[in-house]
C-alpha cells in the first residue's frame, strides 16, 4: 500500500534527505507536498532550500513546495543559524533555484489536500516546529480525524533538551502549535532526540554516501559533513545525529525502530517550555495519544537513507 504525505520542514540538510528520500521510494511512498516553516532559519531560506534540494535531484516539477508560516503561532521565532548557518544549507554551494513556491498558504493546502482525499489516507510527516499543522487544524477542525496519522521528529524522553535542559527543538520554537498536535486525537508517531541522538553521521557512514557516487551524493556529504560540526563540539559526538530521515526511515521500514505508546503531554511554561512530559511506565490515566520511539537499529538506518537518497535523482 502506497502511503500518501505531506512533509512539513524547515531545511537544513537532514530535512532535505528526508523528503529526498521519500521521492527516492516510489513504490512505498507518494509525496504529494513539501510545505514550509520559519524554523531553523528564517521562512525565505527554508523556501529556498527546499527548491534547491529538489532542483539537485531534477525533482522540482514532481512535488509542489507550498511556504508557510514564518513563525511561531503565539511567540517570536528562535532560528538556528548558530548550528546551521546563516542559511541552513552551508557547507556546499547550490545554486540559485528556477522553480518558485507554489500558490496558496501552507497550512491551506495541507487541509486542501487532506480534505480531498479519502479519509485515513494522508499521513503528515512533521520535521520542524509545528506551526503549520497548529493552524491547518484551527483552519479545518476536521481534519485531524481525516488523516492516517502524524510522524515527527521532536521532543526528547530522558535525553534532555538540545535547545534547554527540557526541550528539543522542534517542540520548544512553538509549543502552543506543539499543544494542539498531541491532543488533536490523531494517531502519532514521536521520533525524539533519544532515538536520533544515537544516529550519528560518523566518518564511514558519510564516506559510503559519497562513494555511491553522483553530483547529488557528493553534494549531501559536504552538507552533512559541514552540519554536523556544531553538534560535535557542542556535545562531543562523533557524527552529528540525523534526525529528520528517522520520519521517513519510520514509513519505509518500522522494524528498524522500538518504542512505546504512551502519553505525552507538552509544556508551555517558561522554565520547561517545550517539555515533552513523556509517562513511559504510565503513571497517570492520561490517554496513550503517542508511539514514542527511542531506539534504531543506526546501520539499518544509515543503509536506508543511502539507498533511498541514492534513488531520489532523477536523470
Ligand atoms: O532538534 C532537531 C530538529 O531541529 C531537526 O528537525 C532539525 O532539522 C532541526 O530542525
Ligand atoms: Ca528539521
Amino acid at each position: 500500500m502506497v502511503k500518501s504525505i505531506i512533509v512539513d520542514t524547515d531545511p537544513s540538510p537532514d530535512d532535505a534527505v528526508a523528503f529526498l528520500m521519500a521521492l527516492g521510494s516510489p513504490d512505498e511512498i507518494e509525496l504529494l507536498a513539501i510545505t514550509t516553516v520559519g524554523g531553523n532559519v528564517p521562512l525565505h531560506h527554508t523556501t529556498r532550500n527546499a527548491l534547491k534540494a529538489l532542483e539537485l535531484v531534477g525533482r522540482q516539477a514532481d512535488v509542489p513546495v507550498y511556504a508557510g508560516a514564518a513563525g511561531p503561532m503565539v511567540r517570536t521565532l528562535e532560528t538556528a543559524e548558530y548550528v546551521h548557518g546563516e542559511t541552513g544549507f552551508e557547507g556546499y554551494d547550490l545554486p540559485e533555484p528556477v522553480a518558485t513556491a507554489s500558490d496558496g498558504f501552507a497550512p491551506d493546502k495541507i487541509v486542501d489536500l487532506v480534505m480531498s482525499r479519502p479519509e485515513k489516507t494522508v499521513t503528515l510527516c512533521c520535521l520542524a516546529p509545528l506551526t503549520n499543522i497548529a493552524l491547518a487544524m484551527a483552519r479545518e477542525p476536521r481534519l485531524a480525524a481525516r488523516l492516517e496519522g502524524i510522524v515527527l521528529m521532536g521532543g526528547a524522553r530522558s535525553e534532555g533538551g538540545n535547545v534547554t535542559p527540557a526541550a528539543e527543538y522542534n517542540i520548544y520554537v512553538d509549543p502552543e502549535a506543539a499543544k494542539k498536535v498531541f491532543e488533536c486525537g490523531a494517531p502519532i508517531v514521536m521520533i525524539p532526540l533519544d532515538c536520533t541522538h544515537t544516529a550519528l553521521t560518523q566518518k564511514p557512514r558519510l564516506d559510503k554516501l559519497r562513494a555511491m557516487g553522483g553530483p547529488h551524493m557528493a553534494a549531501f556529504y559536504h552538507l552533512l559533513e559541514w552540519n554536523k560540526r556544531f553538534d560535535e563540539k557542542a556535545w562531543g559526538m562523533d557524527g552529528g545525529p540525523l534526525h529528520d530521515p528517522t520520519v521517513t526511515a519510520y514509513l519505509l521500514k518500522p522494524e528498524l525502530f522500538k518504542g512505546r505508546l504512551v502519553n505525552v503531554e507538552i509544556s508551555c511554561d517558561e522554565l520547561t517550555r517545550g517539555m515533552t512530559v513523556v509517562d513511559w511506565h504510565s503513571v497517570t490515566n492520561r490517554p496513550k495519544n503517542a508511539l514514542v520511539l527511542t531506539e534504531i537499529d543506526a546501520d539499518g538506518y544509515f543503509d536506508l537513507v543511502i539507498e533511498r537518497l541514492y534513488a531520489a535523482r532523477k536523470d
